[in-house]
């Protein structure tokens, strides 16, 4: 490496990620430098494709180089994405799947089927490749978020094909029933259907796969973290004291499981239900706060016709406020996946 890549690189090494807290080189996120009329050229690999901290990345790395090493003038950065992959997952799931993250809460109707239908929506958006798996199994409502009816998936080699709308790509018992015929189920053939969910349909290779549970600390959190190794799970919650009272208790469940907690989500926020419970809870368990939803009539009719609010009203309160929580999420995600990784490559070339 020449005189020149070498003092750039060891000025980009006092970078900081800012969610990482590492500098920049030792996660080997800078590749290709080169210095060219005065001008430092590099990619960064982020860590997600949907990340909101590219104009972080931008400032910080002029103040490192402009100036601070002599004959740069200037800097271009390319960027790249690359999702780690989660080492727990591969070599146990024959699908290949960089991430599992559950969408949680500990009562009903809290908004974990919206957070989970917007979330997806806008990492797919970001350029990533999303599976969203509906383990509401007795009440599925993932299809009519995205504008489905019961249309049946079809099957080839003897997997089922997801259905795939907005980039994301879905299963859903509401694909295979209708309303009138309730799907009755045990335990076991719960934990069977989970479990068939990921090995029985073609998902393709995926960057995150987000998969939606039905509320409370039953069957299918259990099946899902015994199954399989999740990456992580985010507590939606409404504001208010008693939702927030059965957020601690999901918790507590997915701390037994040993199933790292992302963060949470306070939804419905505004006069009705308060806000700040969320905050609170995430606080109390030094948990980030993913993002705050305000209670709005956009996001209620975007989930009864199918058009997720960060889609189709994106400039709204709530469209804004699903996109900065994807952002936090997507960061939080590649965080515990970095954290869970035997090691973290340091690769400085020489
Ligand atoms: N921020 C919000 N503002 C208004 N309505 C919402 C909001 N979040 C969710 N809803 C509506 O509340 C109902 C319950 O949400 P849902 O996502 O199905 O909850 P859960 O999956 O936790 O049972 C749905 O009709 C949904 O459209
Ligand atoms: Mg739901």
């Amino acid at each position: 490496m020449s005189d020149s890549k070498k003092q750039v690189m060891q000025a980009l090494a006092t970078v900081i990620e800012p969610e990482l807290h590492q500098d920049i080189v030792s996660l080997n996120m800078v590749r290709d430098l080169e210095v060219r009329d005065g001008i430092a050229h590099f990619t960064i690999i982020l860590t997600t494709p949907a990340c909101p901290l590219k104009d972080v990345f931008i400032e910080r790395c002029t103040d490192a180089l402009v100036g601070k090493v002599a004959g740069i003038e200037g800097i271009r950065i390319n960027w790249d994405a690359k999702v780690p992959s989660d080492r727990r997952i591969h070599g146990r799931l024959d699908v290949p799947m960089n991430s599992i993250v559950a969408i949680a809460s500990g009562k009903g109707g809290v908004g974990k089927s919206t957070v989970a239908t917007n979330l997806a929506v806008c990492l797919a958006e970001a350029g990533a490749s999303v599976g969203l798996i509906d383990a509401d199994i007795l009440n599925p409502n993932i299809p009519q978020m995205f504008g489905l009816g019961a249309g049946r998936p079809q099957v080839a080699d003897g997997k089922m094909r997801p259905l795939e709308v907005y980039g994301v790509k879905l299963i859903s018992t509401g694909f295979l029933t209708t309303p009138d015929k309730p799907m009755i189920m045990r335990g076991p053939m719960l934990h069977s259907a989970i479990r068939q969910f990921f090995t029985d349909v073609a998902w393709g290779k995926l960057d995150y796969m987000i998969v939606d549970l039905p509320p409370g600390t039953g069957d299918a959190p259990l099946s899902l973290a015994q199954s399989f190794p999740l990456t992580g799970a985010i507590i939606v919650t409404q504001p208010q004291a008693v939702a927030v009272a059965d957020a601690i208790r999901a918790a507590a469940m997915f701390d037994q499981l040993k199933v790292p907690l992302l963060g949470v989500v306070e939804n419905m926020a505004g006069e009705f239900f308060g806000s700040g419970g969320g905050e609170k809870f995430a606080q109390s368990r030094s948990l980030p706060l993913l993002g705050r939803i305000p209670l709005s009539a956009n996001v209620r009719e975007g989930g009864d016709y199918g058009r997720p609010a960060a889609l189709n009203q994106p400039e709204s309160a709530a469209g804004r406020a699903f996109q900065q929580m994807a952002g936090e999420a997507a960061a939080r995600i590649s965080l515990a996946m970095l954290q869970s990784a035997d090691v973290i490559p340091i690769n400085i070339v020489g």
